[in-house]
């Protein structure tokens, strides 16, 4: 589903310049859910947000779902996103002056479908996070885990074959974390949908299919 090879980031500076990413080769194959651990600065973030296509490597080749995406036009490439990939975020990137509904509804609104086709779709990603009660809430007026509970709507709205989800679970207690990762574990096992998931919490890693350990912007295991 996804290949990285040889992928090298190199943040620079006037005066520094950052190997953030160094040397990884990965394969993710379709309905895997992999975890990836690894001290703070690590490289995690940098190498998800390469995989979601949010960055760009310095150096080494993605494939995803076959196609070589470094070929793609930034059009393209925004056009593969928003249909192939979704994402979730430690700190839920909602937007505070929308409505639940409203924030879910957002990534499908680059796209051909109508008003209604949107709000039933978006109605359906909540019934699935268990929030079908919080539609006209804003996002201050959430828990923490229901407002990861919204940003997983949003991420799975357009039915993604890939999750990328940076600490989905770093800022909340064991309980709703557990929660939250159940809902992951239930899209991957039903959807068959290909999770890639950065966590500090080893509890959360061995609940997936495959770990992935990083020092210092290279693989360790
Ligand atoms: N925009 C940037 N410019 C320069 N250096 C950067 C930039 N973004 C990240 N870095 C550097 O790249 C390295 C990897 O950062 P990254 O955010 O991927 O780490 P991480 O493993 O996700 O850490 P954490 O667990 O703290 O989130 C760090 O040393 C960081 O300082
Ligand atoms: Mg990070």
């Amino acid at each position: 589903m996804i290949r990285l090879q040889n992928i090298e980031k190199v943040y620079r500076t006037d005066t520094v310049e950052t190997l953030a990413v160094n040397g990884i080769s990965l394969d993710v194959a379709k309905g895997e859910f992999l975890s990836i651990m690894g001290p703070s600065g690590c490289g995690k973030s940098t190498l998800l947000n390469i995989m979601g296509l949010l960055d760009e490597p310095s150096k080494g080749i993605i494939r995803i779902d076959d196609q070589d995406v470094s070929k793609f036009s930034d059009q393209q490439l925004a056009k593969f996103r928003n249909k192939k990939l979704g994402f979730i975020f430690q700190s839920y990137h909602l937007i505070n002056d929308l409505q639940v509904i409203d924030n879910v509804e957002l990534p499908l609104l680059y796209r051909a479908s109508s008003a209604k086709e949107r709000k039933d779709l978006a109605t359906e990603a909540l019934e699935k996070v268990g929030l079908s009660n919080r539609l006209r809430h804003f996002p201050n007026q959430l828990s923490g885990g229901q407002r990861q509970r919204v940003a997983i709507a949003r991420a799975i709205v357009g039915k993604p074959q890939i999750i990328l989800a940076d600490e989905p679970t770093g800022n909340l207690d064991s309980a709703m974390g557990n929660e939250i990762m159940e809902i992951l574990i239930n899209l991957n096992k039903n959807d068959g949908t290909t999770i890639i998931m950065v966590t500090h919490d080893e509890n959360m890693a061995h609940k997936t299919h495959r770990l992935v350990r990083l020092f210092d912007g290279s693989q360790v295991v």
